[in-house]
């Protein structure tokens, strides 16, 4: 049973501006779903409709989560019922050190697994330990991603849901933050990942989906997208299309197959 499912919703901006239109998908447990799409196709939108965060949104459509409705209820209570949302900025405290940061995601936990878990991010990002006294501001792009998702898994979610964990990173630290995803959900976790680096996020994720203009145009597992035409050409940069510019990119739409 899916973890996950969000079923035809519609959101608007200013209550006429469609972000999303009638966008479904379902997250299975333990597993890691990538929505891949251009700049402004509503990714951060989705994120945001989920965990609550744009007021009265989901306009249309439902939204449920371990057998619960969620849509259009409190950031708060949906946090509560286990999702962890990390915006595009990370949304850490910058003038924090990195264990004060990390200590904020430990907030209001009273079980015994504290400790255990503090070790757990810090093996997975050994990093971590030795910068515990630095402030947050001073760290690397891909430290601070490591420290947003250190907090994140702190806070014992039952799904995770990120915002272009790879955005800014060196090819090779965007790797380093993929792989420990995939660390993540082998200890259970759910993600949720919206990524415009579809390589990396078609490598992790057992399933994916495309969306364009604030509508879902395709999905299926990594195997079934790298097999589409389209895909290949817009999304992984292999075959002819020139979509890096503009001018491409509108080529590209004119005359795309979905
Ligand atoms: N607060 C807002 N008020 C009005 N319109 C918004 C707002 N936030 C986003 N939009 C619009 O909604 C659409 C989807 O934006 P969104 O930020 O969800 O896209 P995105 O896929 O995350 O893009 P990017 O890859 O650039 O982050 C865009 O047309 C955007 O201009
Ligand atoms: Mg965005």
């Amino acid at each position: 049973m899916a973890l996950l499912k969000i079923s035809s919703i519609e959101t608007l901006y200013f209550d006429r501006i469609y972000a999303l239109f009638g966008v479904s998908l379902e997250v299975e447990e333990r597993q890691i779903f990538a929505v891949l799409g251009p700049n402004g196709a509503g990714k951060t939108t989705l994120l945001k409709t989920v965990a609550g965060l744009l007021k009265d949104q989901p306009k249309k459509g439902i939204i449920e989560f371990a057998g619960h409705r969620i849509e259009r209820r409190a950031p708060e209570k949906i946090a509560n019922l286990g999702i962890v949302y990390v915006p595009e900025d990370r949304g850490l405290f910058r003038e924090l050190t990195v264990a004060e940061n990390l200590e904020l995601g430990l907030w209001g936990r009273r079980d015994n697994g504290v400790k255990q878990d503090l070790d757990l991010v810090y093996g997975m990002f050994p990093i971590l330990k030795e910068r515990a006294r630095q402030e947050a501001e001073t760290l690397s792009g891909g430290e601070q991603q490591m420290l947003a998702l250190g907090r994140a898994i702190l806070r014992r979610p039952r799904l995770l849901m990120l915002d272009e964990p790879s955005l800014g990173l060196a090819p090779q630290v965007a790797r380093a933050v993929f792989d420990a995803l995939l660390a993540i959900s082998q200890t259970g976790t759910t993600i949720l990942l919206v990524e415009q680096n579809a390589r990396l996020a078609l490598k992790v994720a057992r399933h994916a989906a495309i969306l364009e203009a604030g509508r879902i145009v395709l999905q299926g597992t990594p195997k079934e997208l790298e097999a589409n035409e389209d895909v290949r050409e817009v999304y992984l940069g292999i075959g002819g299309a020139d979509t890096a510019s503009p001018k491409g990119w509108r080529l590209y739409r004119k005359r795309r197959r979905w």
